[in-house]
């Protein structure tokens, strides 16, 4: 119990930080307290959650099955709408297949857990290899807590290159004596909204006969011309790309998926113990997800609307002297630095009825906080001229600013996301989310 008493201590958990309750969800205006707001923090990109289509579909889907599946699909769970949502998911990703998972979260945790040892888990079962194959992962820096865990728990040696640096991901693919080569990059970058460069990517996996694992969470749905996320985006198609996709986020619903060559998906649906050892969606939600990606394909004034704002908002911003980490995607993160700044901008934004997430230790390094502007096919001009007047009477919170910083890490001058203090960049990387936040804790 001891342990326990020190941590929670350490945690502050005798005054912990209460996330705010609300009375509705952003679609992008909720309410609190009855109050109104409005906010520019949702992944709720294209206010599907709230689509007409997608409740009807959700009602429709309660009446046909009720509200759960309390089974796991390799027993009496599988339902023909999971195998006929998952062929629509692998077609609408340009793919031949593609696995659903209950959660993004459990998405990567679980395939990424499970590629490397699924040789091993056969093994189990009396496969025998033809030859002894060794893993490493290759991941950026700045990738989801959930792709790190998941590479993680696979056990295979873990190596981290520096934000979007191909020189040095090229370094490290070149002395690695690993068998089977897997690269892992975030699409999109959650907290700093910067766009992986998959095509250089793929180069260097045929180069180094890698595979390339994409997390596109908050690209599917909003990049490419059809929404088809940041494969679509660059246009790239490989037999090497390994994608993953989230259904909470712009498609507004929960879920996550694979889209791969077969060979990938099938391994994963007899090996993964997060794809079979787990009930999966509820019958319901596979019916909405399978009708959000007719709304991203049948009303792409959602998508229009919401690169319009953001555009003008980038646009607005350029009259005010903040630094912008990125302005490529609707995440479009306002540099602050020091989190108590962060903080104070995000309360004085929100005493004006409007919400945004400041980003702080341990989403992102100490001293690297920010506010994550997150712009929304639901927005009206007034909102964003409204939210751009607000952050203007504060702007001295956030000098010395230069207007544009491109997020790398060197201009941004941190050392590195959830890195151990002493850990070398390019050493294989032992880190854990609890690890990390002790030792960046000692150290401030
Ligand atoms: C990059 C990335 N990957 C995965 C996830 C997890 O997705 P979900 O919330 O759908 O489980 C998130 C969620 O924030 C994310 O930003």
């Amino acid at each position: 119990m001891n342990e326990f008493v020190e941590l929670a201590d350490w945690f502050g958990w005798r005054a912990p930080h209460e996330p705010e309750v609300v009375d509705s969800l952003p679609t992008p205006t909720f309410t609190v307290k009855d109050r109104p707001r409005i906010s520019f923090s949702t992944n709720n990109y294209l206010g599907i959650a709230t689509s007409p289509r997608t409740k009807a579909a959700a009602t429709r889907g309660i009446k046909a099955y009720g509200v759960g599946n309390s089974d796991s699909r390799l027993l009496g769970g599988n339902l023909a709408l999971y195998g006929e949502l998952e062929r629509k998911i692998a077609r609408s990703n340009g793919k031949s297949h593609a696995i659903l998972f209950a959660t993004g979260y459990l998405t990567n945790l679980g395939a990424l857990s499970t590629l490397p040892r699924a040789t091993q888990i056969a093994r189990v079962f009396g496969f025998t290899a033809s030859r002894e194959y060794s893993y490493a992962y290759f991941s950026d820096e700045y990738n989801h807590i959930s792709i790190r865990e998941g590479m993680r728990l696979s056990g295979a040696r873990r190596y981290s290159y520096h934000h979007v640096d191909l020189d040095h991901l090229e370094t490290l693919l070149r002395r690695s004596t690993a068998t089977s080569k897997i690269i892992v990059t975030d699409g999109v970058f959650s907290q700093d909204g910067d766009i992986a460069p998959i095509p250089d990517l793929l180069r260097l996996a045929e180069r180094w006969d890698a595979l390339v694992y994409v997390d596109d969470a908050h690209g599917t749905g909003v990049l490419g011309a059809s929404g088809g996320g940041v494969v679509e985006h660059f246009k790239a198609a490989s037999e090497r790309l390994i994608y993953m996709g989230t259904l909470s986020k712009a498609y507004g619903s929960i879920g996550g998926y694979i889209a791969a060559h077969g060979l990938i998906t099938e391994v994963l649906r007899m090996a993964c113990p997060a794809y079979g050892f787990t009930a999966t969606l509820p019958p319901d939600q596979a019916m909405v997800i399978s009708t959000a990606i007719d709304v991203v394909r049948d009303e792409p004034e959602r998508r229009q609307r919401l690169w319009d704002n953001q555009r003008y908002f980038v646009k607005r911003m350029a009259e005010l002297n903040y630094k912008l980490v990125a302005t490529e995607t609707p995440i479009v993160p306002i540099w602050l630095g020091d989190e108590a700044k962060a903080e104070q901008l995000a309360l004085a934004v929100r005493e004006e009825g409007i919400h945004v997430d400041a980003i702080r230790f341990p989403a992102v390094p100490i001293k690297s906080a920010r506010l994550r502007i997150q712009l929304n096919a639901g927005h009206r001009r007034a909102d964003i001229d409204h939210l751009v007047d607000v952050l203007r009477r504060h702007q001295h919170l956030a000098e010395p600013a230069r207007r544009f910083v491109a997020a790398s890490r060197d201009r941004l001058g941190y050392s590195g996301q959830w890195r151990p203090a002493n850990a070398p960049v390019c050493a294989e990387n032992s880190d854990s989310a609890m690890l990390v936040m002790k030792t960046a804790k000692n150290r401030s």
